[in-house]
């Protein structure tokens, strides 16, 4: 069946989200709003964006305006490094204050730059938020294998992580990961799938804009969706917003997607996927 902007994908906690979010970081306000009247309905926020108050706030306008429901929108946010351990429970009711939510649909730990026991005791914060209904699905961001294999090995673990949130696009294309969380039943969502532009210009991608007739950008994250990856595309251009999300009536060939099959190590931000935390 072909993709479409309704499409979703089913994480390990049962919550069905879109097969495309909308990137937060460095987003204002208006293009948050603006990003769910062009028809995305996920939000990706962090505490370290410093823009969960206007992420609720964009949410909040919409919602009256177009007398949508809470539950049509999936929200996201995630505990910086500095919060990890205990201080992620008070990190997380001042995720929802700022937000002014009632609950979280998916919480990340942002990455896992902090130590094995504050990693596992920031789990267990987290499974209890779960319980107590203030976040729906819990997940991770940056995690390596040696990373998530600890998780999973935790005798403590009762809910599983349902996300690794990755920089992946075809020159990180992470093969190693990807596939573990597969097995895992960890569903990757790909963030900086634009590669921030620094890769617009590649002759392969140029190639693949021409024989399609669609934007670098669309070119990427349809890239993205066709590797079963959930694509973050961030834009504060109005313009941009909409053309990022038309990227379903079309798909590349099994031989492009081949042309795109670059064997690379090339991260556009940072990796702490590698740390031997
Ligand atoms: N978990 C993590 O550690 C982590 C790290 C990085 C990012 N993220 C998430 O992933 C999201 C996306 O990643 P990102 O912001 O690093 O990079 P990105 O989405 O790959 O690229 C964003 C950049 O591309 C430009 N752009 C967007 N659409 C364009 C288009 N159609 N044509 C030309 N330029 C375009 C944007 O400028 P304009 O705004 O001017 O359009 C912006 O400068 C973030 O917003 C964040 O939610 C997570």
């Amino acid at each position: 069946m072909s993709l479409t902007v309704q499409s979703t994908l089913k994480l390990s906690s049962e919550a069905a989200i879109p097969r495309i979010e909308f990137g937060a970081y460095l987003a204002n306000e208006e293009a948050v709003y603006n990003a769910l009247h062009a028809g995305y309905r996920m939000i990706d926020t962090a505490e370290f964006y410093h823009n969960e108050a206007e992420c609720g706030s964009a949410l909040a306008r919409w919602l009256s305006e177009t007398g949508s429901k809470r539950e049509d929108v999936y929200y996201v946010t995630k505990l910086w490094n500095s919060h990890h351990g205990e201080l992620a429970a008070n990190a997380i009711n001042d995720s929802l204050r700022r937000a002014n939510l009632d609950y979280i649909d998916l919480y990340l730990i942002h990455s896992p730059l902090s130590s094995r026991k504050l990693r596992l005791e920031t789990w267990k914060v987290m499974q209890e938020a779960v319980k107590a209904g203030k976040i729906k699905s819990i997940g991770v961001s940056n995690y390596g294998i040696h990373h998530l294999q600890e998780l999973l090995d935790w005798p403590d673990l009762e809910i599983k992580p349902s996300v690794n949130q990755l920089e992946v696009h075809p020159w990180l294309p992470r093969k190693d990961i990807v596939s573990f969380c597969n097995e895992h039943d960890i569903v990757v969502e790909a963030y900086s799938p634009l590669t921030r532009g620094e890769r617009f210009k590649e002759p392969v991608v140029q190639e693949l804009c021409k024989k399609y007739n669609k934007t670098p950008a669309q070119i990427l994250i349809r890239w993205s969706l066709q590797q079963g990856l959930v694509p973050i595309p961030k834009s504060n251009n109005q313009e941009r917003i909409k053309t990022n999300l038309d990227v379903f009536g079309y798909s590349i060939s099994e031989e492009d997607m081949t042309k795109l099959d670059i064997e690379s190590y090339a991260p556009v931000t940072w990796d702490p996927t590698r740390s031997g935390l």
